[in-house]
């Protein structure tokens, strides 16, 4: 009998130890997702929509927020790895991540870098995002639409303000070279007049600096709005706003509205991301646009990328187009893929927004 126990003990120990190897190993891949903030509402979608479509597929996932801080986020990182994290997918908050993600790489652990490039580093390979350029082609398209600048005459010129993302999000740069590669022709003909800081590009170091937004902070924003009411816009009447993206533009919308300038008659304001918020603003015609990035689709197209990297195989993103050439980490090219944006204004947001099952029609007043 006693031997029997003995056995029985013997038993269960090696298989627990089996299960623990299996946990680690044998058993479900576990994906780390690193989101860089929530204060911008897509994020927290990203977060989900990621742990939905890994589960779906049989991983362990898990999603953390870094609050656009990259000291926190790279703990978040480095928890992920010691949890024994397979593959990590990044939405990074700035440069500083590459140690978090040198460390991945000497564990054997996959990055994909998500909807931001990594800047700085070659210790992982994929990149998957929105075809950023395209962003800022529909922002810039919607302006000169919106404004005419076709018809428009050096003799009665129309008037816009530049704000662009932050400066250490690599997006910030392609949304605003996008918009400004439609802008740019009317204001060389003299037809649109930047006022405040003028960057033609964002190379323009100097002058992108000063119509940037740190860490896409929407009190900056506002407050920067506020400054050029009272500063260099002071003798103007802004027909047009770039605004990179819907959480800026609304901040920016916020502090036009106290200006009695403006009160009654806004500029054209643009956005990105579809905030549930900026649809409304759309609808109310206070915000003229936004461009919609279907984080459920990106992130699906993510988890698919994340499989095949996992199981060796050829990665085949339906619906997203192979760019092996624009994204420069300044190290190495990244192997990218690119899905579309959707450009939504008053006449299709309903189709885009609601028909798609993104937002519910009893969300929107
Ligand atoms: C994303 C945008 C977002 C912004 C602020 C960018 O990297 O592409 O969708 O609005 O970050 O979070």
């Amino acid at each position: 009998m006693r031997k029997f126990a003995l056995l029985c003990m013997i038993l269960l120990l090696a298989g627990s130890m089996v299960f623990a190897q299996g946990a680690q190993e044998g058993g479900k891949d576990f994906i780390g997702l690193a989101m860089p903030e929530t204060h911008v509402e897509r994020w927290q979608m990203d977060g989900a929509a990621l742990k939905a479509a890994a589960e779906e597929l049989g991983y362990t996932a898990e999603v953390a927020y870094g609050d656009a801080d990259q000291t926190k986020q790279n703990a978040q990182i480095s928890d992920f790895i010691t949890k024994g994290a397979d593959l990590l997918i990044i939405g990074s908050v700035n440069e500083g991540v590459v140690t978090a993600v040198a460390d991945a790489r000497t564990d054997g652990v996959e990055v994909i870098a998500y909807d931001r490039l990594i800047t700085g580093s070659d210790q992982y390979d994929y990149y998957i995002t929105f075809d950023n350029f395209k962003v800022g082609q529909f922002q810039g398209a919607a302006i000169v639409k919106a404004l005419d600048l076709a018809n428009a005459t050096k003799a009665d010129p129309k008037y816009i303000t530049l704000f662009a993302g932050s400066p250490t999000d690599n997006n910030a740069f392609f949304f605003f070279d996008g918009a400004l590669s439609e802008l740019r022709p009317f204001v060389e003909k003299g037809v649109l007049k930047i006022v405040g800081p003028a960057p033609l590009v964002s190379s323009d170091t100097a002058n992108f600096t000063r119509i940037a937004t740190e860490n896409w902070r929407a009190d900056l924003a506002k407050q920067r709005m506020e400054n050029l009411l009272n500063g260099d816009a002071k003798n103007y009447k802004l027909d047009a706003v770039l605004a990179p993206n819907d959480t800026l533009a609304r901040a920016i919308i916020e502090a036009l509205l106290t200006d009695a300038k403006y009160m009654n008659d806004l500029p054209v304001v643009t956005g990105q991301d579809g905030e549930l918020a900026s649809i409304q603003f759309i609808k109310d015609g206070k915000q003229a646009m936004t461009v919609f990035k279907d984080t459920r689709d990106l992130a699906k197209a993510a988890i698919k990328l994340a499989d095949a990297i996992l199981k060796g195989e050829e990665p085949q993103i339906s619906g997203a187009r192979l760019d092996t050439e624009t994204y420069d980490t300044g190290k190495k090219v990244v192997k990218s893929y690119l899905l579309e944006p959707v450009n939504v204004t008053k006449d299709n947001y309903v189709e885009i927004m609601i028909d798609s099952g993104y937002y519910k029609a009893d969300q929107i007043r």
